[in-house]
């Protein structure tokens, strides 16, 4: 019997190995990340208006369902490289199951470091079907970075939070990937902020291609943090954070410059949205455009909106949605992740005839 090849290589180090800190000798720890569709959204385009085009970016459909995949396939690589035991994270849910599956797949052990009661039911099935070991902490996501930063000076662990320059480096591909999409940058890109380190390596990635001139423009960069989470946008850390967006529950970031420096330099803005407005959206994407994503992605969306009231576009050096523009809102991770948080009605149960049945479904 012949062997079994991969006739189309993918992942994130196969597609951008010269963008990223690999080698030859780096052993790829790869589940097919990355590659994500850029979908073209026209009922959110009519709903923006202006002539403007506006496609999501849906990161959902990497290996663990959210963009975490992009950098934990640099990370983990890079510390099976090193002759690391183990890694270790925090997380609010997406990152610890991202590291469990790659620390899976390399051989090698997974510590994760949970806030207790705050991960959503999707992501923590991951992290144990995946055989982390899983500690949940009565604190929040704050508290257990803290933790994770002093374990991880222990020679035993990598930290595999975006602290880990590797995962910075590895999420940058997904600018990479929307530039040789469209052809060139957008105008504008939406994303939702939680911990900073995405938004630090789109700007990033987005940069690279700028300098290398496979893209002649640069985006303004319009982050989205949750108002009752939102510790850029009023500039202190918030010891309590709250929102129903728990991906994103998070009161001080670890890549907060990273963020400023992405958001002054493309004269972008960072700014919230309520949660009522975060599960609209959600809602409005799983019916309008057939797109389901969790909560925090949601952010995206719920700020493109809020950016097309007259009145309540961000501040800062953002002047409004410009007629014409293309538009990427990036949706970080599957809506199957967080099915509690899910606001729509189930049908009724009724008596089993059609009668009953056509009446309930109101045809
Ligand atoms: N969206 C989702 C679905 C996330 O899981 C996260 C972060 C973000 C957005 C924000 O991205 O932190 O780079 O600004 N989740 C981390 C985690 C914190 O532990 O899974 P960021």
């Amino acid at each position: 019997m012949q062997a079994l090849t991969n006739p189309s290589p993918r992942g994130v180090i196969e597609r951008y190995r010269t963008h990223l800190p690999v080698t030859a000798g780096t052993p790829v720890v790869s589940l097919g990340e990355g590659s994500t569709p850029l979908i073209p959204c026209p009922r959110l385009s009519a709903a923006v208006g202006r002539g403007c085009e506006v496609f999501v970016k849906y990161e959902g459909l990497n290996p663990t369902c959210s963009f975490k995949d992009r950098g934990m396939t640099v990370a983990v690589s890079k510390a099976v490289e090193q002759g690391t035991a183990a890694v270790i994270c925090a997380s609010t849910g997406n990152t610890s199951a991202s590291a469990a599956a790659y620390a899976a797949r390399a051989g090698i052990r997974c510590a994760v470091v949970l806030p207790a009661g705050k991960i959503a039911s999707g992501k923590l099935v991951q992290a144990f079907a995946y055989g982390a070991r899983v500690v949940a902490i009565d604190g929040n996501f704050d508290d257990a970075l803290r933790i994770v930063r002093e374990l991880g000076a222990r020679p035993e662990f990598a930290i595999v939070n975006s602290i880990n320059p590797d995962r910075i480096a590895g999420q940058k591909s997904a600018a990479f990937e929307i530039v040789e999409e469209l052809g060139d940058a957008p105008d504008l890109h939406l994303l939702p902020v939680g911990n900073a380190g995405n938004i630090t390596a789109y700007w990033a990635g987005y940069r690279e291609f700028h300098r290398e001139k496979r893209a002649v423009t640069l985006p303004v960069m319009l982050g989205f943090q949750a108002a009752g989470s939102a510790p850029i946008y009023h500039d202190r850390i918030i010891a309590a954070p709250e929102t129903i967006a728990s991906a994103i529950r998070i009161g001080h970031p670890a890549s907060w410059t990273g963020a400023r420096q992405a958001i002054e330099q493309s004269h972008g803005a960072i700014d919230i949205v309520a949660d009522d407005e975060i599960l609209a959206a959600q809602q409005w994407l799983a019916s309008r455009e057939g797109i389901f994503v969790e909560p925090a992605s949601a952010a995206s969306i719920a700020g493109l909106f809020k950016c097309c009231e007259p009145g309540r576009a961000p501040r800062y050096g953002f002047d409004g949605v410009k007629e014409g523009s293309r538009i990427v809102c990036t949706v970080t991770g599957h809506g199957l992740k967080d099915p509690d948080a899910v606001g729509f009605d189930l049908a009724a149960t009724v008596q089993p005839n059609a009668d009953n049945v056509l009446r309930a479904i109101g045809f």
